[in-house]
């Protein structure tokens, strides 16, 4: 069968790849349909994943159908369209055992620690697939959301609390349409007017441009002087990790998604003054599929903006190269498969 494989940093090709063998006793097998990509499969195309060693097919965004039926899961009948969630988890360290096995230690996600979806047939255990009422677009979308709507639960973001969202990329999009889904007032904070525009029909009440404008006094307006209930950085930037504790409310919750790349100094004199809850978010949980699933079949989530580029299987190789050339001109890439 056919598959994307990436070969070494900056090398990605089309290849002939063995069949699979036959599912196991508790997967399905399932004939891909459309990937998207984000920007942790361009950290991988670039060979700037640590997690990532080569040669890889990449993929973890997946949209696809059942193609062969599994007795012990009458569930899961051939044709069924389906997305699935990427990550595994060990059952043993200590989140899972805690029941978050999201932030699963020895986590293994599709396309990074081991093979992912870029191919024409993968088998998933059945506990990871979801159904839905969807295009094979917004399938597709379903896992990159999920990042978001998990950070809104983790600030147990609810309604009556305004929210600012640092960063309105691929990541930071799910969190302002999951605290929007939630009932919270929205502001999306970026650089880039285009982005903020999708946030907006993602559900955001306000927009602050930070490159023409003045993050404090806006948000001070914004909230009588007191700062966001909760604040959501989906940067990963030292000056965006510290501008969250000194912009939140006081006894406020922070909420970080980003990857910081360096170190960050902090006052942390905030923490405490302000006694704030300070939370990681790591990928998601089952009910945060289940939410995105329902929201999107609501149509409360600007799809066709927020996919810039369909390809088919056989372009991939240069819209990656494109891609990792320009990054600024793509925002969410789909590969055609089948
Ligand atoms: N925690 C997780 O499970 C998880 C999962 C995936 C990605 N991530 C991390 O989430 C972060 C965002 O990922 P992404 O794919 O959305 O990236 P992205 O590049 O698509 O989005 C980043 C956004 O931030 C904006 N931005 C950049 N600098 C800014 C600044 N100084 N002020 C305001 N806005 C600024 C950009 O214009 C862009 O819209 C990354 O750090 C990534 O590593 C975390
Ligand atoms: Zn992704
Ligand atoms: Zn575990």
């Amino acid at each position: 069968m056919k598959a994307v494989v990436l070969e070494g940093p900056g090398q990605a090709a089309l290849k002939s790849v063995p069949e699979l063998p036959a599912a196991g006793a508790d997967e399905i097998l399932l004939a891909v349909r459309r990937i998207g990509l984000c920007g942790s499969d361009l950290n991988s195309y670039r060979g700037r994943n640590p997690l990532v060693s080569f040669p890889r097919i990449p993929g973890h965004e997946v949209a696809a159908v059942v193609a062969e039926a599994n007795p012990a899961h009458p569930e899961w009948q051939p044709g069924t369209a389906v997305t699935l969630s990427p990550y595994t988890n060990c059952g043993r360290c200590a989140s899972c055992l805690r029941g978050r096995p999201n932030a699963c230690q020895f986590n293994q996600t599709l396309g990074v620690q081991r093979d992912g979806a870029l191919t024409q047939f993968i088998a998933i255990p059945a506990e990871r697939l979801y159904r839905a009422d969807l295009t094979l677009k917004e399938l597709c979308l379903v896992e990159p959301l999920t990042v978001g709507f998990h950070a809104a639960a983790r600030g147990r973001v609810a309604p009556g609390d305004t929210v600012a969202v640092f960063g309105c990329g691929g990541v930071g999009l799910g969190a302002v349409a999951g605290a929007g889904f939630r009932g919270a007032s929205v502001i999306g904070v970026d650089l880039d007017d285009a982005k903020l525009a999708i946030a907006r029909k993602a559900g955001a009440e306000h927009a602050i441009n930070t490159a023409s404008g003045d993050l404090h006094g806006q948000l001070a307006d914004l909230t009588h002087g007191r700062g966001p209930d909760v604040i959501i950085e989906a940067i990963g930037l030292p000056q965006t990790f510290r501008a969250a504790v000194e912009e939140v409310a006081y006894t406020g919750r922070v909420v970080y998604i980003g990857y910081a790349k360096e170190q960050v100094a902090y006052e942390t004199r905030l923490f405490v003054q302000k006694e704030l809850d300070i939370l990681g978010s790591r990928n998601a949980l089952p009910e945060d599929f289940r939410d995105v699933i329902r929201m999107l079949e609501a149509h409360r989530f600007p799809v066709e903006e927020a996919v810039t580029h369909v390809v088919p299987m056989e372009e991939a190789p240069d819209i990656l190269e494109a891609w990792s050339r320009e990054p600024a001109r793509f925002s969410k890439i789909m590969i055609e498969v089948g």
